[in-house]
C-alpha cells in the first residue's frame, strides 16, 4: 500500500483484493463479538471542514473497536480557525497521531496535508474524490454479485466527488461505468480521460435511460454537495427527469441494486420507494463503510509500521 489514500487511484489490483478480505474478515468477526485490538495504542486524528454522519461515525467507531483512539477535529475548534498553516497542521499532528483522515472543500488541502504529514493521510471525502465512499460501494456490490468485473455500473445525476471515484475505479473493478448528467453538471473531462486511461470502460451517456438500461448497479448522489447549496434552486431544475424512481429502476438488469452514499434528499434525485424497496443496497452500503474503513486504517498502518522499523534498522 501507499502510504497515504487521497484517491482510489492509490490502490493497485492487490491493495484492493487485500482490503476487500481483510474488510471480510473483520465484518465476520465482528458478527460474532470478536474485534481484535489490531491498533491499540494507535490515534486517529479525524479533521472536519464539513458536516458527517457516515464517515466520522464509521471511523471513530471503527478506531475505538481496533483499540485505538479516534480525536474528533471540528475546524472550527482548532486553530486551522484562527489561519494556522495546514503545513504546520500536518507537521504538528504527525508528531501525536499515527494517522490523519481529512474532510475538506478543496482536494487541494488534503494534498497539501500530505506533502508535509509524516503519517499516513486517509481522503473522507473532498471536492475531488471520495475513496472511502466506493471501497465501501465495491464491498457492497461484490458481496450482493460475488465480483464487480464484467458489470455495468449507471452513474445517474451529478457528476461529483462520488461519480469521479467510480469512474477512476473503472479499471480496478472492471466495471463498464455509464455516467448520466445533466451537460453543465458532466464530470471533469479529465477524470474521464484518467478513468480510460486506467483501464477503464467509460460511456458518457445522454439520457438516465441510456445508463440505465441493462445496468447491474445503479448509482445517484444528492443534486446539492456540500459547498454548492447556494446553486439549490438551478440545480432542482437542471436535474428534473434525473430522479431514480420505479419507471428507471425497471429499465435495469434483473436483481439490479441501487446505491446511494447517503444523506439522501428522499424524492429528489430518489424516490422513497425505491430507497426503501426490494432493489436498495444502501444501508449494507453504508454498514460497510465501517469494515472497510477498518480494513483502509490496519493496512495503511501496518505497511508504514513496516517502512519506518525498516528505516530505523537503516
Ligand atoms: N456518505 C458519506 O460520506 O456520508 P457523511 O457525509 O454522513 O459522512
Ligand atoms: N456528493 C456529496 C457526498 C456526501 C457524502 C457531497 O459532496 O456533499
Amino acid at each position: 500500500m501507499k502510504r497515504n489514500l487521497l484517491s482510489i487511484l492509490d490502490l493497485s489490483v492487490t491493495d484492493l483484493e487485500r482490503l476487500m478480505a481483510d474488510a471480510a474478515r473483520l465484518k465476520a468477526e465482528r458478527a460474532e463479538g470478536c474485534c481484535p485490538p489490531l491498533l491499540a495504542g494507535r490515534s486517529l486524528a479525524m479533521i472536519f471542514e464539513k458536516p458527517s454522519t457516515r464517515t466520522r461515525v464509521s471511523f471513530e467507531v471503527g478506531m475505538f473497536e481496533l483499540g485505538g483512539h479516534p480525536l474528533y477535529l471540528n475546524q472550527s475548534d482548532t486553530q486551522l480557525r484562527r489561519g494556522e498553516a495546514i503545513a504546520d497542521t500536518a507537521r504538528v499532528l504527525s508528531r501525536y497521531v499515527s494517522a490523519v483522515m481529512i474532510r475538506a472543500y478543496s482536494h487541494r488541502t488534503i494534498e497539501e496535508f500530505a506533502e508535509y504529514a509524516t503519517v499516513p493521510v486517509i481522503n473522507g471525502l473532498s471536492d475531488r474524490e471520495h475513496p472511502c465512499q466506493l471501497l465501501a460501494d465495491i464491498f457492497t456490490i461484490r458481496e450482493r454479485f460475488g465480483r464487480t468485473d464484467g458489470l455495468i455500473a449507471a452513474w445517474v445525476g451529478d457528476g461529483n466527488n462520488v461519480c469521479n471515484s467510480l469512474i477512476l475505479a473503472a479499471g480496478l473493478t472492471g466495471m463498464e461505468v455509464r455516467v448520466a448528467t445533466p451537460a453543465a453538471y458532466a464530470p471533469d473531462p479529465a477524470i474521464v480521460e484518467r478513468g480510460r486511461a486506467e483501464g477503464g470502460r467509460i460511456v458518457c451517456a445522454k439520457t438516465p435511460e441510456e445508463a440505465i438500461a441493462g445496468a447491474d448497479v445503479i448509482f445517484t448522489d444528492t443534486w446539492v454537495s456540500m459547498g454548492t447549496e447556494s446553486e439549490e434552486k438551478a440545480r432542482q431544475q437542471a436535474f428534473a427527469g434525473y430522479c431514480i424512481d420505479d419507471r428507471l429502476v425497471a429499465l435495469a438488469s434483473d436483481g439490479a441494486i441501487v446505491m446511494h452514499c447517503l444523506p439522501a434528499h428522499r424524492g429528489e434525485e430518489i424516490t422513497d420507494a425505491v430507497l426503501d424497496g426490494p432493489r436498495s443496497a444502501v444501508w449494507d452500503e453504508a454498514e460497510n463503510r465501517l469494515h472497510v474503513q477498518k480494513a483502509v486504517l490496519v493496512n495503511l498502518l501496518s505497511t508504514f509500521d513496516e517502512h519506518s522499523f525498516q528505516q530505523m534498522l537503516g
